[in-house]
C-alpha cells in the first residue's frame, strides 16, 4: 500500500539511522499490488455514470462544451456534476462528502481546472484528489497537433509519472541552522504498481516498447531500485520490449528529435516525470492542448492540466480541447474506443482545418462555434 506521509515520516527515523542498504531493505516489500482497470457496470438506461467536476474560471464553459460534444457523439455516459468548493471541516478545508461519495461510486471523473486558494491553511485540492483517490500515475500523451504550427511537428510522446512519492514525499528536515535535508523515498511496491501500469497501458495503446526513465548512475539505490523493478515487471509483459535511459539524455533526446520516442511508453519517477511531461507539453504548444490522466487504485481522474484562466473567463473564448482530449483518455480508460475514435477525429479535423480556432490557437472563433464545429464532424 501506498505509504501516507506519516508512514513514511516513521520510516524516516529508521531508514535515516541505517546502513544505506538497510534503508532500502526497511522500505521495500514484495506486494501483490496490480494496475486498476476499470470496472464498472452500466446502470438501467445503458450508460456509464460518470462524475463531472466542472471546476473554477473557465471550467463550466469547457466542462458543457465537453458534454455536448459527448451527447452529440452518443456516449453512453450518465454525467454526475458535482461541486469541489472547499468546506471547512474540523478546522481544515476539504472536499464536499457529496463529491467524494459520487467518485467513489463511479470510479471515473472528468474534472475542470480548480482555482487554489491562496493562503495558509489551504490544501490544494488536486493534492487532496490525489490522496484521497491514491492517484499513483500520471499518464500525460503529447502529441503534435496538426493546423497548430510549431518548431516540432513529430512529437507523439507518451510518459508515465509516479505521483505519490520520490522528491515529493514531503520528508524534509533541518539537520542544523542552514544545512537542510530533503528525502527522495522510492518503494517496491509503488514502483512496481507504475511500472505494471505502464506496460499494460503499452498494450492497450498498441505500443510495443516500455522506456524507464532515471539517473540510477547517481542515485544508485533510489532509482536503482525503480530501475529494477521496473525490469522484473517486464518479464511479466513478454510481448512489450524495455529498455531505459537516463534522464539528461531522455531531454536531450526529446528537444532533437522526439520521434525518438514516439513508439514507446516513458515511466519514471515523480520529480522526472513533473518536468518532463511539461517540457513535452511545451513542444507541442503549451498546457492548452494538452491531456492528463491521475490512475487510482480506488478511482481514475481524467483532468486539463491548465488552469482557469480568470482572465478570459465567462467570455466564450476559452479552448476546450484539453478538456476534451482528456475525457477522450476517460473513454479508451472506460474502453469506450468507438466513441474515443469518432471524437479525437472530429477534433484532431477541426483543428488541422484551422477555420475555428479559439484566441490561443490564433484563431477567432468563440469556444461555441468550435464546440459547433467538432460537433458538425461527429
Ligand atoms: N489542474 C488544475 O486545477 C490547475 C492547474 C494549473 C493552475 N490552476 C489554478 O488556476 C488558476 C490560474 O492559474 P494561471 O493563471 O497560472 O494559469 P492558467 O493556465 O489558468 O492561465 C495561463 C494562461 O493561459 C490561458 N489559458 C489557460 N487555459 C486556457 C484554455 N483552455 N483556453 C484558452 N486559454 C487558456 C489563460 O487565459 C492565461 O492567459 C490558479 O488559481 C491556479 O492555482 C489549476
Amino acid at each position: 500500500m501506498f505509504l501516507s506521509r506519516t508512514s513514511a515520516a516513521a520510516l524516516k527515523a529508521s531508514a535515516w539511522s541505517s546502513a544505506k542498504t538497510n534503508a532500502v531493505r526497511s522500505i521495500t516489500t514484495a506486494s501483490p499490488s496490480i494496475t486498476q482497470a476499470f470496472n464498472a457496470s452500466k446502470n438501467e438506461n445503458g450508460n456509464y455514470l460518470v462524475t463531472l467536476i466542472p471546476g473554477d474560471g473557465i471550467g463550466p464553459e469547457i466542462s458543457r462544451s465537453v458534454k455536448e460534444i459527448f451527447a452529440a457523439a452518443k456516449t453512453p455516459i450518465e454525467w454526475e456534476e458535482v461541486d469541489v468548493t472547499p468546506i471547512i471541516k474540523d478546522g481544515k478545508t476539504a472536499i464536499p462528502d457529496e463529491a467524494l461519495f459520487s467518485v467513489r461510486k463511479s470510479t471515473v471523473a472528468l474534472k475542470g481546472p480548480l482555482a487554489t486558494p491562496i493562503g495558509k491553511g489551504h490544501v490544494s485540492l488536486n493534492l487532496t484528489l490525489r490522496r484521497t483517490f491514491n492517484l499513483y500515475a500520471n499518464v500525460r500523451p503529447c502529441r503534435s497537433i496538426n493546423g497548430y504550427e510549431t518548431p516540432y511537428e513529430n512529437v507523439d510522446t507518451v510518459l508515465i509519472r509516479e505521483n505519490t512519492e520520490g522528491e515529493y514525499s514531503g520528508i524534509e528536515h533541518e539537520v542544523v541552522d542552514g544545512v537542510v535535508q530533503s528525502i527522495k523515498l522510492i518503494t517496491r511496491e509503488a514502483s512496481e504498481r507504475v511500472a505494471r501500469y505502464a506496460f499494460s497501458y503499452a498494450e492497450a495503446i498498441g505500443r510495443d516498447r516500455v522506456t524507464a526513465v532515471h539517473k540510477a548512475n547517481i542515485m544508485k539505490l533510489a532509482d536503482g531500485l525503480f530501475l529494477q523493478v521496473c525490469k522484473e515487471v517486464s518479464k511479466d509483459f513478454p510481448n512489450i520490449k524495455f529498455n531505459d535511459v537516463l534522464l539528461d539524455r531522455a531531454c536531450l533526446h526529446i528537444t532533437s528529435d522526439p520521434s525518438i520516442y514516439s513508439d514507446t511508453v516513458m515511466v519514471m519517477p515523480n520529480l522526472y516525470g513533473d518536468i518532463l511531461s511539461d517540457m513535452s507539453a511545451g513542444l507541442i504548444g503549451g498546457l492548452g492542448l494538452t491531456p492528463s490522466g491521475n490512475i487510482g487504485r480506488d478511482a481514475s481522474i481524467f483532468e486539463a492540466v491548465h488552469g482557469t484562466a480568470p482572465d478570459i473567463a465567462g467570455q466564450d473564448k476559452a479552448n476546450s480541447t484539453a478538456l476534451l482530449l482528456s475525457g477522450i483518455m476517460m473513454l479508451k480508460h472506460m474502453r469506450l474506443y468507438k466513441e474515443a475514435a469518432n471524437i479525437e477525429k472530429a477534433v484532431f479535423d477541426t483543428l488541422a482545418e484551422g477555420k475555428h480556432l479559439t484566441g490561443d490557437l490564433g484563431g477567432k472563433a468563440t469556444l461555441t462555434e468550435y464546440t459547433n464545429a467538432v460537433i458538425s464532424r461527429l
